[in-house]
């Protein structure tokens, strides 16, 4: 049976089924913590009407956005005990139940949208979705959101240095950790959904994230000094319940894969024009400050993760390589 055990107050309101005549109507209800105009979230609504057209109404996919229903720091739980049969975390955020996806955190491992996605929607792409599944999750596909850039209270970072005791809100990812401690700042783990309140708070100075996550929740208001790093990749991850995806019908599981097909091809180019649009909305706001850095300032950031990288090659070398092959 497809029905869904409410357990608890935070859980969303039971459907009757028998009322609406939807007796055999299966539901996924889609949690996830962004803000319904951002890639993701439009990617979670488009994903849903493109299943209910292709199931004709048998398949109700009920989207939950801005972690109204469970914060990045629960969502994995929650999807284990079957609470939510539907979650999109970004894959930083799952590295600390699959460890090698750590490397898809390395600053500068990626260079552009196209390296991207010819390693996540590639054979690379389902060889890591596979490393899910002896830990319960069937991993459907990786969706974008874009590059990361470096948002500050009072400065740009240009140089290595200028991270100097700097305290910077991270997700909770051993790279990303070992990024910030190498440029000499503080990084500070938090999830999503508490940032807004710590910034109110001044509790840390600045943080990394994507230009639609920065414009959607008004982060720049706070940290108004941006600098266009892109030194790293914020790609999500849609994963369900291994057990629930087993008791679905296989043609219903062959739908749902279809309309996940056609979403992450739309959600690649949609991510890419969204950063880009907000970035010049942004640079038309004449309180928000933008540097690019340089080559020459990139150099020096690199350099100093050469130790970073040389730890990574020496644990997960062979997956390296094979990214890097397949992104050229
Ligand atoms: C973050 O914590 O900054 C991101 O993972 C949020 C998101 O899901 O885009």
């Amino acid at each position: 049976s497809y029905n869904i055990i409410i357990q608890s107050q935070n859980d969303p309101p039971v459907y009757d089924d028998e009322q609406e005549g939807l007796k055999e109507q299966i539901k996924i209800y889609f949690s996830h913590v962004v803000a319904e105009d951002t890639p993701k979230g439009l990617a979670a609504q488009r994903f849903a009407d493109l299943v209910e057209e292709k199931t004709k109404g048998r398949v109700k996919v009920i989207v939950f956005p801005n972690g109204s229903l469970y914060s990045d720091k629960d969502e994995i739980e929650a999807l284990r005990k079957g609470k939510v049969q539907m979650i999109a975390p970004s894959y930083s955020n799952v590295a600390e139940l699959v460890p090698e996806w750590e490397v898809l955190d390395l600053p500068f491992i990626f260079q552009n949208d196209d390296n991207v996605e010819r390693v996540l929607t590639g054979k690379i792409g389902e060889e890591l979705l596979s490393m899910l599944e002896p830990k319960g999750f069937k991993g459907l596909a990786f969706w974008g959101n874009g590059f990361k850039q470096m948002v500050n209270s009072q400065m740009f970072m240009k140089n290595p240095d200028d991270f100097k005791d700097q305290r910077f809100r991270i997700m909770p990812n051993k790279v990303i950790k070992k990024q910030f401690n190498m440029l000499g700042a503080e990084p500070i783990a938090l999830s999503f959904d508490q940032v807004y309140e710590s910034l109110e708070e001044e509790a840390f100075d600045g943080q990394e994230n994507t230009i639609s996550n920065i414009y959607s929740k008004r982060f720049y208001q706070f940290h108004p000094y941006v600098t266009i790093s892109n030194h790293g990749y914020l790609g999500y991850v849609v994963m369900v319940n291994e057990t629930f995806w087993n008791q679905l019908p296989k043609d219903v599981q062959k739908q749902i894969m279809k309309a996940i097909e056609e979403t992450t091809a739309w959600n690649m180019k949609q991510s890419k024009q969204q950063n880009i649009r907000q970035l010049e909305e942004m640079r038309q706001n004449p309180n928000i400050h933008i540097h690019t850095l340089t080559e020459k300032e990139r150099k020096k950031w690199q350099e100093r993760f050469v130790p970073l990288y040389q730890e990574y090659e020496a644990k997960y070398g062979k997956l390296l390589k094979e990214i890097r092959n397949a992104a050229s």
